[in-house]
C-alpha cells in the first residue's frame, strides 16, 4: 500500500540485479512511494541482469558505475544530478562480493588479493560514494543514506569468510562519515542489517538453505524477505525517521537478539536423538 511517503524525493539505487535483489525491491518500493530514481550496477550486471526491465517500470535512467571506480562514480553523480535538475535525497548502496567466497576459499587460507577486492567492493565503495556525493554536494540537507549489512559483521557465522569483515568496516564508514555529513549537512547515514534472503548473493554463501532454516527457527518474527527490507528502507529515506543516524539497524526478525528459541531446541533434541 503506497503512502506518498517519498513524494518529491530522488534517490539514486545501487545493486538491482534481477527481480530478487533487495535492490530491485527497494526500487519498487521507492516509484509507488512517488520517489524519482536513478538505477546503477556494474556494466557487466546490467548485462547478465534483468536492469532495463526495472528501469522501464520505474521510469528510471540507468547509469552505469562500478562502485569501486571513483571516475565512474563521478560521472554518476553529476549525471544523476543533471536527470533531477539538482540535488537529490537518498541512497542506497546494495552491494556485496568476495572472490574468495565465489571460489571457495576458506578464511584461514585466504587470498589476500581477493581479500582486498571483497573490502573494495562492499565496504569501501560505501565511503567512495559517500565522498564524491559530498564533494559535489550532491544531497540535499536531511537527506537519507542506507547501506545494506549482516549480523556476521558482530558475531561469527561459520562459511561468511571475509565478507565479515567486509561488514564491520562498511558499519563503521556509516558511524565515521555519518557523524561528518550530520554535522554539516544533516544528512544520515546508516546501515541496515538484514536477514539472510535468497537472491543472487545470498545463495552464494555457504549453507545458505541451513542458515535459513536456522535464523527462522530461531526468530520470533521469523525471517524478514526482501519486500520487508525494502518497505524498511522507504522508512529510512521518508522524513520520519529525520533523527536517525550512525546506526546499525537489525531489520531481521528479531534474531540479534536470541541465545536459543524453543523451535531450535526442538529441532537440535530431534537431531540429538537420531544421534548414532
Ligand atoms: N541476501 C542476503 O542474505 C543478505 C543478507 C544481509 C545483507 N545482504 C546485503 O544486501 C546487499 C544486496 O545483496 P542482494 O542479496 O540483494 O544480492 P544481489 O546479488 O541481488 O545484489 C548484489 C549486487 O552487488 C552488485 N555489485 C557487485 N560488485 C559491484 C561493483 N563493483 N560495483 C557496483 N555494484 C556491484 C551486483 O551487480 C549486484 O547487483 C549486499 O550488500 C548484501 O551483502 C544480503
Amino acid at each position: 500500500m503506497a503512502n506518498n511517503l517519498l513524494d518529491g524525493k530522488k534517490g539514486i539505487i545501487f545493486g538491482a540485479l534481477n527481480d530478487k535483489s533487495i535492490a530491485w525491491r527497494t526500487a519498487l518500493r521507492a516509484h509507488e512511494e512517488g520517489a524519482r530514481l536513478v538505477l546503477t550496477n556494474t556494466p557487466v550486471a546490467m548485462r547478465l541482469g534483468d536492469i532495463n526491465q526495472l528501469s522501464e517500470i520505474c521510469d528510471a535512467p540507468v547509469i552505469p558505475a562500478d562502485a569501486t571506480s571513483l571516475e565512474e562514480l563521478e560521472n554518476l553523480v553529476v549525471k544523476s544530478m543533471e536527470h533531477f535538475g539538482g540535488r537529490f535525497d537518498f541512497l542506497l548502496h546494495s552491494i556485496g562480493m568476495s572472490p574468495n567466497v565465489r571460489k571457495g576459499i576458506p578464511y584461514d587460507n585466504i587470498n589476500y588479493d581477493y581479500y582486498l577486492k571483497t573490502l573494495d567492493i562492499s565496504a569501501l565503495s560505501f565511503h567512495k560514494i559517500i565522498q564524491v556525493c559530498r564533494k559535489h554536494d550532491a544531497i540535499n540537507e536531511w537527506g537519507s543514506v542506507v547501506a545494506l549489512s549482516y549480523v556476521a559483521a558482530q558475531r561469527t557465522l561459520f562459511g561468511y569468510n571475509d565478507m565479515a569483515d567486509a561488514k564491520a568496516v562498511l558499519e563503521s564508514i556509516a558511524r565515521s562519515f555519518g557523524y561528518i555529513y550530520g554535522r554539516e549537512k544533516r544528512i544520515r547515514i546508516n546501515t541496515v542489517s538484514q536477514s539472510p534472503t535468497m537472491t543472487t548473493a545470498g545463495s552464494g554463501v555457504k549453507g545458505m538453505d541451513s542458515l535459513i532454516d536456522f535464523t527462522e527457527r530461531m526468530s520470533p518474527l521469523g525471517n524478514a524477505d526482501a519486500d520487508d527490507c525494502a518497505d524498511y528502507c522507504i522508512a529510512m529515506f521518508s522524513d520520519l525517521t529525520r533523527k536517525v543516524t550512525m546506526q546499525n539497524l537489525y531489520h531481521d526478525g528479531g534474531f540479534s537478539s536470541m541465545g536459543m528459541s524453543e523451535k531450535a531446541m526442538t529441532q537440535y533434541d530431534k537431531s540429538f536423538r537420531e544421534a548414532p
